[in-house]
């Protein structure tokens, strides 16, 4: 055969490489929506969106669940002076997405003027660093007050509001029955969304909040104004009233007449929630991010009449109104500052729904609260955010606060290191439904976990690995993820705790008998008159590494006989186990 000269070589490279990306254009083509005239770009990186499942939710993200280890910088951090104070702490936790805020007033400092520079900034140094965003639109409302609208709007209180109270004065915090303030802010969120669409195919954002922790303070429940006063009095809307289950209620009748003594809160997040779910609504027409909403909690052991929480924001006794009222709104997330165990894990309960993802956008990231990354886990959350983790804190140490540099990222940081390399395994493994994660309650008492033909049982404060910590306990920071991999066998991990396996139902019948966890002594139960015992098949320790389980030795003997022993470092053990 005659040797091709170089420009025919060429030309046929040029043919082969042409072909090749037609015919990838057209597989990538094939996967867009149908109706849609979607370049093929766009489809290399799908939006991330909400899916659910069994009841279960996911974020996916390139097509594949999405577990967020976020971490969300301080108020004023997003600056590109500030900037550099920020990206080490994210590495230092090993967080994967940072949420950070987008001020209005720097994003609209001239009226219909908008400026990108500083999202754009942050989207490249976000690559630069392969972590992904969360933008807090902080908008019309931040903590309740209207603190970020610009300034050519502050000096206009006339035009843009505030609500009034009882006694017809105003106050800090944003009237939702100003349409001037909602256009302004539709206008400026919508101009934020299509920039995203232009710039962001790499999906480098993965969501969007929605104004920051909606609702007022300062002792007034509702708007008094004379607007506010003529719709509360008028009749309570159809989709409030089917919301909060009311049944039947008289024609026409009143918020008073339907939800009495809470008729005034259930007022002011309907007026909040429908001007929220309208600038969310105009920003989703743009771009379809899936968009969430932030609450200042209330004690949700506590119900709290008169009311002393911030009013009208997606508080868990008014999830419902905000789901009617903000259907462009896909999760109503807690910011979950309460200390306390019960108060903690009861807020999680409540904002894990059939009709809501869980998701914490914002938690403190102390010691004790770092086990609740497990609590939430063991609730499919989606994402888990501690607040204020960067080095731009300009507040001296509290008393008792450690003082070095990491000390307050620690504790992040120890979990995120663990779950990090399979984050996507766990991600998927919960949104299949065969993970299960708890933490440690005040009083270390034992836990049981329920899989099919076995039962997990976690202990704490026993039967540490030998000589690794020796101190006798004192605080609870125990927690532990185990996951189903196959019938008999489990992805285990975990810190300052012990894991030990039970065939199903024994566990049950051991703790209703007495039998203290964790002695050593109880993996065999006897079952109508016959022993079954529990016995290691083989107990593998690894890392995930670019999605797989890489062994590196077999546990045994001291690391095996009182059941498996986790430190504070991030230890993975793949366990298969056996009856005889
Ligand atoms: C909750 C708010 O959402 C955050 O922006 C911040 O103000 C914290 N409270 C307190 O630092």
């Amino acid at each position: 055969m005659r040797q091709a000269t170089t420009k025919q070589m060429l030309i046929r490279m040029k043919t082969f490489i042409t072909t090749a990306l037609a015919a990838s254009i057209t597989a990538l083509a094939a996967q867009a929506p149908s109706n849609s005239s979607t370049p093929a770009r766009m489809t290399a990186h799908p939006i991330p969106r909400l899916v659910q499942q069994n009841g279960r939710y996911a974020l996916m993200v390139d097509g594949a669940p999405y577990l967020m280890l976020g971490a969300q910088s301080g108020n004023s951090s997003d600056w590109p002076t500030t900037l550099p104070k920020v990206w080490p702490a994210i590495e230092y936790l090993h967080a994967n997405t940072l949420e950070i805020p987008i001020y209005w007033e720097q994003f609209e400092p001239k009226p219909g003027q908008f400026d990108y520079s500083q999202v754009d900034l942050l989207l490249t140094q976000a690559r630069e660093r392969q972590v992904h965003l969360v933008l807090l639109w902080f908008g019309t409302w931040k903590n309740g007050s209207q603190h970020y609208m610009p300034e050519w709007m502050k000096l206009d209180s006339k035009r843009y509001f505030h609500v009034i109270n009882k006694e017809g004065e105003y106050v800090d915090s944003p009237s939702p029955f100003c349409t001037a303030s909602l256009e302004r802010d539709k206008k400026a969120f919508t101009a934020l969304m299509n920039h995203l669409k232009d710039v962001d195919s790499e999906r480098t954002v993965l969501m969007v909040q929605v104004e920051n922790e909606t609702g007022t303070w300062g002792g007034t429940i509702r708007d008094y104004s004379p607007e506010a006063n003529k719709l509360f009095h008028g009749p309570a809307p159809p989709e409030v009233v089917k919301a909060m289950g009311k049944k039947w209620v008289p024609p026409g009748a009143s918020w008073e007449a339907v939800f009495g003594p809470e008729a005034e809160v259930y007022f002011h997040a309907w007026a909040i929630a429908k001007y929220v779910g309208q600038v969310a609504a105009a920003g989703r027409a743009a771009y379809p991010l899936p968009m969430y909403v932030n609450a200042a909690l209330h004690d949700p052991l506590t119900p709290e009449v008169p009311v002393s929480y911030e009013s009208g924001g997606p508080t868990d006794n008014v999830i419902p109104i905000w789901k009617a009222a903000a259907p462009a709104i896909e999760i109503e997330a807690p910011d979950i500052y309460l200390r306390g165990t019960k108060q903690y894990l009861r807020t999680l309960e409540v904002y894990h729904r059939p009709d809501n993802a869980l998701f914490v956008p914002e938690t403190m990231g102390s010691p004790l609260s770092a086990r609740f990354f497990f609590s939430a886990l063991g609730l499919q959350a989606i994402g888990y955010s501690p607040f204020g983790l960067d080095y731009t804190r300009n507040r001296p140490a509290m008393p008792g606060e450690p003082n070095s540099k990491n000390a307050f990222l620690e504790p992040t940081a120890q979990d995120y290191r663990l779950i990090a390399p399979m984050m996507r395994q766990i991600a998927k493994l919960n949104f299949e439904g065969k993970l299960q994660a708890t933490a440690e309650l005040d009083d270390g008492s034992a836990q049981i976990l329920h899989f099919g033909e076995w039962d997990a049982v976690v202990t704490y404060g026993r039967h540490r690995r030998p000589m690794e910590n020796t101190n006798e306990r004192r605080e609870p920071l125990g927690r532990a993820l185990v996951a189903q991999l196959g019938g008999n066998k489990f992805l285990v991990t975990g810190m300052d705790c012990t894991v030990d396996f039970r065939p199903a139902g024994t566990a049950e019948q051991q703790k209703a008998g007495g039998i203290v966890f964790g002695t050593g002594q109880e993996p065999s139960a006897k079952i109508d008159g016959k022993w079954i015992h529990r016995q290691f098949l083989r107990v593998e320790e690894g890392q995930y590494v670019n999605g797989g389980f890489q062994f590196e030795r077999i546990l045994n003997g001291d690391q095996t006989d009182y059941g498996l022993p986790f430190t504070f470092a991030p230890e993975v053990l793949h366990v298969s186990l056996a009856t005889y």
